[in-house]
């Protein structure tokens, strides 16, 4: 394909984005793993325009979710991923990211490109997360996106570190404790503790002692604690105030575990630099060097000891007190 037309393709990514996520939020992948289907029969099922949605299949087959024969539609495996059952459903990452406030940020990345700002709080005038207090079926479609996103990740950060030394697990920020739960179910002596926003561990899916709070204040004591795409949510300052409050849980032998992308080590560097992109528009975070994470860390009276790589595109980054 020539240049211009590879470019061309480039520019219409974000027709890709909203198919997709229009085909989530329909359950299209869903009902047709009950068997195949007519665009007449879907659009009765969802109470969609028939001819609009005979569009939007043609569209979706083209890039491979769906296929026809006999005028019937199939799920192929790529479809078979947004299914809302799939083992690692991206259902709930395409239906949150296309939908209004995150598409509506996206918009104005030009804006934090010229400026430095963060999109998301420009056009909504408040940030994400008092965005997300007052909007609590975002808030329950992003926790579910995370929890379906974070499958793979926990089963190889678990996979990767012998979490079976420490007697308390302390994830901050654990959101609704997919990791704390997978970690649990491999290390039975540990005793685990979700801690997160009130509102968040409120609809824990683990079995442990849950906490909420604000980690700019304080966190449970614990001998390990985990900050597990937390960090890359806040600029420098922000990041350095949550690790002191870890810090200040710790006993002097206690270990902490980053776990992030790394600019510098990423296995799928096309992937780490759009979700660099994404904190710059969304939170104002970033994704960070190894370097810049030890940087961090000596900020809080902590020192890097370790990085171990796992088999997702995370890392675990090893702290003890300075
Ligand atoms: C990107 S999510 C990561 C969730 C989880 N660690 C994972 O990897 O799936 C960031 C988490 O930080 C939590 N969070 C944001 N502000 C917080 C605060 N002030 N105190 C505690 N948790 C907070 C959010 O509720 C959210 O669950």
């Amino acid at each position: 394909m020539d240049a211009s037309r590879q470019l061309q393709r480039l520019t219409s990514g974000f027709q890709v984005t909203q198919a997709v996520h229009v085909a989530a939020a329909l359950r299209l992948s869903d009902l047709l793993a009950e068997g195949p289907k007519t665009a007449a029969e879907l659009a009765e099922l969802t109470s969609s325009d028939q001819v609009a949605l005979g569009r939007l299949l043609r569209a979706l087959t083209a890039l491979g979710l769906y296929e026809a024969a006999d005028g019937r539609y199939q799920n192929t495996s790529l479809g078979d991923a947004l299914r809302t059952d799939a083992p690692q459903s991206i259902a709930g990452w395409a239906r949150y990211i296309g939908q209004g406030s995150q598409w509506q940020a996206y918009g104005a990345l030009e804006h934090s490109v010229r400026t430095g700002e963060t999109a998301f709080s420009s056009v909504h005038g408040e940030s994400l997360w008092s965005y997300r207090d007052k909007h609590p079926a975002e808030r329950e479609l992003f926790d579910a996106a995370m929890v379906a996103i974070s499958k793979t990740q926990a089963d190889a950060i678990a996979a990767a570190y012998d979490f079976g030394r420490f007697p308390t697990v302390v994830d901050v920020g654990g959101g609704r404790g997919l990791l704390l739960g997978t970690i649990l179910a491999r290390y039975s002596s540990v005793e685990g503790v979700l801690f997160d926003q009130p509102a968040v561990v409120a609809e824990a899916v683990v079995g442990c002692r849950v906490v909420g709070g604000s980690f700019f204040e304080a966190v449970p004591e614990g001998s390990l604690h985990l900050l597990k795409s937390v960090l890359h949510d806040w600029a420098d300052a922000e990041a350095i105030a949550i690790l002191r409050s870890v810090r200040r849980a710790m006993p002097s032998d206690g270990r902490l575990l980053i776990l992030e992308q790394l600019l510098d080590q990423a296995p799928d560097p096309l992937r780490t630099a759009f979700t660099d992109l994404n904190m710059l528009v969304m939170t104002g975070g970033l994704e960070r060097t190894t370097d810049e994470y030890r940087t961090l860390l000596a900020g809080a009276d902590l020192e890097l000891t370790q990085t171990i790589p796992t088999s997702s595109d995370m890392f675990v980054l090893e702290a003890t007190p300075a």
